[in-house]
């Protein structure tokens, strides 16, 4: 082959990668918006059909080695990089603790905590980011002799923590307690972080999950769906947000629309309230927060107002959100809230044609429905 010949031919296999980006980009843009229409998934499509594949027309007239850089760059799952498991159950890390106060006002049920942990000792650090939990290991012996089974609380601290160092991680813990043959019965490891006191050392695990991270995209709309200490996870979110100094730290301008809805029995239980009606404020075009106040407000049936009655009220805005695939759903919280969210979406799906029990799905493999209940 001539000279000039070669250098003709490298030079067009030289945009052969930027062919295959192309369609790469053309397939990737069409496949989401079609989702909810047809019930395909984008994102999962994206992460596990090989893209030599969707590639597959250009390559075969291209070298092997000109699609690989592309397959490399779409192969990468999304949050692939988050740590987990840093810190085995078996192998813990010992934190300290910094803080440990009420989160509940004058009259209110029960006891929940804010609590906190120097994480700086730890060697490898102990990463971690918003919506992932982590495993506390109760000091002492079950009733067999052995070590306490870690219990796990989602993190309510975001990965800068509370002080914007980056080297601590807050719980927000209800002690559990209830009656059993006219005893009160504790949780045992509840009420051991409950009762813990600035300096005492804890050891904990992880961290761990994936199923509640925040999407990277600035302009993603956040519906979160809490009750009681499920605010913890939604809180990280909150302050990532919203916090001034989250906001200049990370660099991460949250441009969507978040809605919170918190469930609590009493008005005295709403947890981190003002704060959230602080960035409210701050923020009234982004941040909605409706409260769902059990013991206080009624529903329309006349019975406790629970959250999935405010699904219900606000089901047409919720709706609509949902249908912007840069729209994602939280929920966290008591297990027992999952199926009332969910005949309530039922209800307010079928008002706009929409059966949710094929949109839950489609939701969940997009990656835009994150439960996690207890
Ligand atoms: P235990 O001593 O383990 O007692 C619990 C057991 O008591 C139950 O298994 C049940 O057998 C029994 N029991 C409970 N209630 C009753 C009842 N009414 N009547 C009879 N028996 C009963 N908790 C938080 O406070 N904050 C969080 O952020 C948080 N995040 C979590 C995240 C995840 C992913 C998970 C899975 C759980 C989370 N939890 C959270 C719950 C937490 O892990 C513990 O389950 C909880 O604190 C109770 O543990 P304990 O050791 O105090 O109770
Ligand atoms: P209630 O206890 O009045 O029935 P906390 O953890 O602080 O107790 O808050 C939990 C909140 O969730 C309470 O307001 C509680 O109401 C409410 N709740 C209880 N059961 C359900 C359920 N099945 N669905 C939704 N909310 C619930």
């Amino acid at each position: 082959m001539a000279y000039s010949e070669t250098k003709v031919v490298l030079g067009g296999l030289a945009h052969i990668p930027i062919i295959i980006g192309f369609f790469y980009l053309i397939r990737r843009q069409y496949s989401f918006g079609a989702m909810l229409r047809t019930g395909k998934n984008a994102l999962s499509e994206k992460v596990k059909s090989s893209p030599a594949k969707a590639a597959a027309p250009v390559k075969a007239a291209a070298p092997v080695k000109a699609a690989a850089p592309v397959k490399a760059a779409a192969a990468k799952k999304p949050h692939s990089d988050v740590p987990v498991n840093t810190y085995k159950p078996k192998a813990p890390f010992t934190g300290t603790v910094t803080e440990n106060y009420s989160v509940l006002k004058e009259g209110a049920i029960g006891k929940v905590q804010h609590i906190t942990f120097d994480l700086s000792a730890a060697d490898p650090d102990f990463k971690y980011v918003e919506g992932q939990s982590c495993g506390i290991l109760a000091a002492g012996e079950d009733a067999k002799g052995k070590p306490h089974r870690p219990r796990l609380y989602s993190i309510a601290s975001t990965r800068y923590g509370d002080n914007f160092a980056g080297n601590t991680l807050s719980l927000c813990v209800r002690q559990l307690q209830y009656e059993k043959d006219g005893e009160t019965i504790n949780g045992v490891c509840s009420t051991y972080l409950c009762n813990l006191s600035p300096g005492d050392k804890v050891k904990i695990s992880g961290p761990v999950g994936k199923e509640m991270l925040l999407p990277d995209e600035e302009d993603s709309n956040i519906i979160m769906l809490a009750t009681g200490t499920g605010i913890a996870p939604m809180r990280a979110y909150l302050r990532r947000m919203f916090e001034p100094t989250e906001i200049e730290k990370h660099k991460w301008n949250f441009k969507g629309k978040a809605w919170l809805f918190m469930g609590a029995p009493k008005t005295a239980n709403l947890l981190y309230d003002a704060d959230f009606e602080h960035y409210k404020s701050k923020f009234p075009e982004n941040l909605k927060y409706t409260k769902a106040i059990s013991r206080e407000q009624k529903n329309k049936k006349g019975g406790r107002m629970y959250i999935q009655d405010r699904v219900l009220e606000y089901a047409e805005e919720i709706f609509t959100m949902i249908e912007n695939p840069k729209t994602h759903i939280y929920l966290c919280g008591l297990k027992g809230m999952e199926p009332g969210i969910d005949e309530a979406m039922t209800t307010a799906a079928s008002a706009k044609g929409l059966d949710w029990s094929e949109l839950r799905p489609k939701l969940r493999k997009a990656g835009r429905w994150h439960a996690e209940t207890y």
